[in-house]
């Protein structure tokens, strides 16, 4: 059954007027230069050429992320929440992605019943999830299982039918809202074949979407559900140009459906550069405490390991990032999160430790262009304390997240009409050409 729900009227609302202005702002100045491209940028991975339009959130080197124009402390004081003492839904912030507009706290919860009613996952694909092998990586596994829903991407079926491309964000909404509504299920599916007695624990109709994720992983711990709600939130968007969103949006782009481009972009962040960053950088904490038989290293213990790491040609993971040029403030929202919950805890005690080292220690290697912590600094710390100690899993986690700016920016640009990508190829002998020219021209 197709949703009717506060959330889809806004976009049918909002869409004709976005497309209507983009049209009229395109015509007039299509040919006015955003940019110029270095070669430097084209053998770099195309590093901030500015080239990618995206609307739900916007990176700033020194401030940090903005989900449509509100920062972190702003989106969790306007959000509603579940309860009055509770981290905001990550849903709500969903409906703000995806519309640019804050929903009442009538229709955040209109979304969590619509996503609810949505969560049952067909049975032959959990079929194919059994039949994977229990030791095959859990992002592995997410892949498949997204893939395996395609089968009934109401995309798909309505694209074959002849649908008007009008109606193509529509049914991209559609399966967006299946889709999210059935992730947490299958990650706590993966989690519980993987790691336990593999028993599936059924949702509770009570909880919200994050917190029924806690509760399915079969961890039943307020807290808990909050920091789930914390890490789903700010984990969801990060402008489109980061691997994970910038595959999605590209294999939307040939009007694939929403399966076919989160199954795409998962496989994306469960590279060691992206999503699989939160894994290594606990991983690397754990060998730290380890090399100082489990206990909190002190200031000069953590120094000495960090340049053994370094001196090993190894990066500091948790450290530094593409784009910011400051403390990346989802960092700031964990740690402020272990501050009231956790400080006694050995872990958060070590990365505050390090919060004070490391920053010094990468500056003196003279290259690094940002020292301070990225996000991936202090997640896996928050997850273990609260017993979810397989590392492996954490990328499942971040992937759920994903999902929901992934599938806000892909109904966004179903509804602009958002072309085909097909960015330029040059050789490097064409890249020498245009050095040379450019040498000689300033020469003469
Ligand atoms: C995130 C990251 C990949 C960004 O890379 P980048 O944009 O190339 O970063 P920079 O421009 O600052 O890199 C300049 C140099 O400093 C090094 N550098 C950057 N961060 C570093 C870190 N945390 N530890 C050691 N060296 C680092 C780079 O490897 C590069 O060295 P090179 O010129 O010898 O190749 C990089 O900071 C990193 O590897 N961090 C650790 C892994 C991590 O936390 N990833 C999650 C990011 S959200």
């Amino acid at each position: 059954m197709e949703a009717n729900i506060e959330l889809k009227k806004t976009l049918a609302r909002l869409i004709p007027e976005w497309n209507k202005d983009l049209r009229a702002f395109v015509k007039e100045n299509g040919s006015v230069k955003a940019d110029e491209v270095s070669i430097d940028q084209i053998m770099g991975g195309m590093r901030s050429i500015k080239a990618l339009p995206c609307d739900t959130s916007y990176l700033d080197a020194m401030e940090g992320i903005r989900f449509r124009g509100f920062t972190i402390p702003e989106v969790r004081e306007k959000l509603p929440k579940p309860a009055p003492d509770a981290v905001p839904s990550p849903l709500a912030l969903w409906h703000l992605l995806l519309t640019g507009e804050m929903p009442s706290a009538a229709a955040a919860q209109e979304l969590e019943e619509e996503i609810r009613r949505r969560s049952e996952v067909p049975a032959y694909v959990m079929d194919a999830m059994r039949a994977l092998p229990k030791d095959m990586h859990p992002m592995t596994q997410l892949s498949i299982g997204v893939l395996a829903m395609q089968k009934d991407s109401v995309f798909a079926k309505k694209y074959s039918e002849g649908m008007k491309k009008d109606e193509h964000w529509d049914a991209m909404l559609e399966d967006s809202l299946t889709l999210v509504a059935r992730l947490p299920v299958i990650a706590a599916f993966i989690y519980r074949r993987t790691y336990k007695d593999g028993t599936v624990i059924p949702a509770d109709p009570k909880l919200d979407w994050a917190a029924n994720m806690a509760h399915m992983m079969g961890v039943d711990n307020k807290d808990y559900q909050n920091l789930c709600r914390l890490y789903l939130l700010l984990h969801s968007d990060h402008e489109s140009g980061n691997v994970s969103a910038h595959t999605g949006l590209l294999v939307g782009s040939a009007l694939s459906d929403i399966y076919y481009s989160v199954s795409a972009a998962l496989n994306g962040l469960a590279g060691p550069l992206h999503g699989l960053a939160t894994q290594e950088c606990l991983n690397w904490i754990l060998g730290l405490m380890k090399a100082y038989g489990g206990r909190t290293p002190t200031k000069e213990e953590v120094e000495k390991y960090a340049w053994e790491t370094l001196n090993a040609g190894h990066v500091i993971p948790g450290f530094g990032h593409a784009v910011l040029r400051n403390t990346d403030p989802r960092y700031v929202a964990q740690s402020d999160f272990g501050a009231k919950y956790l400080p006694e805890d050995p872990i958060y005690k070590t990365v505050t430790t390090m919060l004070e080292v490391i920053p010094p220690v990468l500056r003196q290697l003279g290259k690094v262009k940002n020292p301070w912590p990225n996000v991936d600094a202090m997640t896996g710390c928050l997850q273990q304390h609260y017993g979810i100690t397989e590392t492996d899993f954490y990328t499942v986690i971040f992937g759920v997240s994903r999902a929901l700016g992934i599938t806000a920016q892909a109904v966004w640009a179903r509804g602009i009409h958002f072309p085909l990508e097909r960015p330029k190829s040059v050789t490097t002998r064409m890249l020498k050409d245009i050095a040379a020219k450019s040498k000689a021209g300033a020469a003469a």
